[in-house]
């Protein structure tokens, strides 16, 4: 078991993984980046998150050094030497230094590195699964359509950490955040399903958020088991209305709430884990087992 850093086709321990101070990523968070996990060893729907990477890095106009065939090639690698039961994948393309300038003009930079980043992957606490988790809506708004887009998964990451940061004040694992309308559009990093009157609900990604591959999953699966599923807009009388409520992710696949708290910590709406977030969850392990050849 290990962790091991790949960068630009050499492998490293972490101690060993370095990158320079001049790099925009570090510097301005110009960088895209997925995390994906491994069952039975494999990524899991790795082309769709290959897929997204290329979405991201195009609409940052940011060069994907030395193509997607390569970065799948250097996973595959990275992943046979750690040798690690289940692992965590995040996979970083960054711009690249501007030589000893911190310079915000994109065409400055040199080249770019790519970087895949792989160790054990535990998994989740069970309660999470068992009895679910804690999350509240939060102050802070989810980045515009037209300022950062969150259908781009770049590594400026802190319009998410400061929303998690309310959530967590209120003893909560996620946090769920508006758009300037004041309608729901996704957590820190996971998205938001609600169950009301057996049809399956979810923000559209009009509403401004990024489109997750579980998402993307999870609403395939919930067809093809006959539940009506639609992505609309959504607010927090939808979540108070609702019968049941799940977030989904790449590392928390589908993961049951059991209370959404308001910011000024009172409960808006309190539930059991929903018989279709079960049956949603079951279905997305077996499929994940099935891809894994388990
Ligand atoms: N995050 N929304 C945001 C903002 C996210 O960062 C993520 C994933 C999701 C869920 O996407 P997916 O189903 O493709 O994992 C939604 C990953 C897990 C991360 O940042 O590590």
């Amino acid at each position: 078991m290990s962790i091991l850093v790949n960068i630009d086709g050499r492998l490293l321990p972490p101690e060993e993984a370095t990158i320079s101070v001049f790099d925009r990523g570090f510097l301005f968070g110009d960088s895209v980046y997925e995390t994906i996990r491994t069952y039975g060893g494999r990524p899991f729907l790795l082309d769709r998150h290959l897929a997204r990477l290329s979405r991201s890095a195009a609409g940052l106009w940011l060069p994907i050094p030395r193509g997607l065939d390569s970065l799948r090639a250097e996973l595959d690698r990275t992943l046979a030497a750690a040798a690690n039961p289940e692992s965590y994948v995040r996979i970083v393309v960054t711009r690249g230094a501007t030589e000893g300038l911190v310079n915000l003009d994109a065409q400055t930079a040199e080249a770019g590195s790519v970087l895949v980043i792989v160790r054990p992957f535990e998994g989740q606490d069970p309660a999470c699964f068992e009895e679910g988790v804690d999350v509240a809506v939060v102050g802070v708004l989810r980045t515009g359509r037209r300022s950062l887009d969150p259908k781009i998964k770049s590594g400026n990451y802190l319009n998410n950490i400061l929303a998690l940061r309310e959530a967590k004040r209120l003893g909560c694992f996620e946090c769920l955040m508006p758009n300037r309308e004041g309608n729901l559009t996704e957590g820190s990093t996971s998205n938001v399903f609600l169950v009301r009157d057996g049809r399956l609900l979810t923000p559209a990604l009009e509403s401004g958020l990024l489109d997750g591959i579980t998402r993307g999953f999870v609403l395939e699966l919930a067809a093809e088991a006959g539940i009506e599923v639609v992505e609309t807009t959504l607010d927090a009388d939808d979540l108070a209305a609702a019968d049941g409520l799940f977030i989904t992710s790449s590392l928390k696949e589908v993961m049951p709430v059991k209370r959404v708290k308001r910011m000024d910590g009172t409960v808006l709406w309190e539930g059991k884990v929903h018989a279709i977030a079960r049956d949603l969850r079951g279905r997305y392990l077996e499929r994940a087992s099935r891809c894994a050849g388990l």
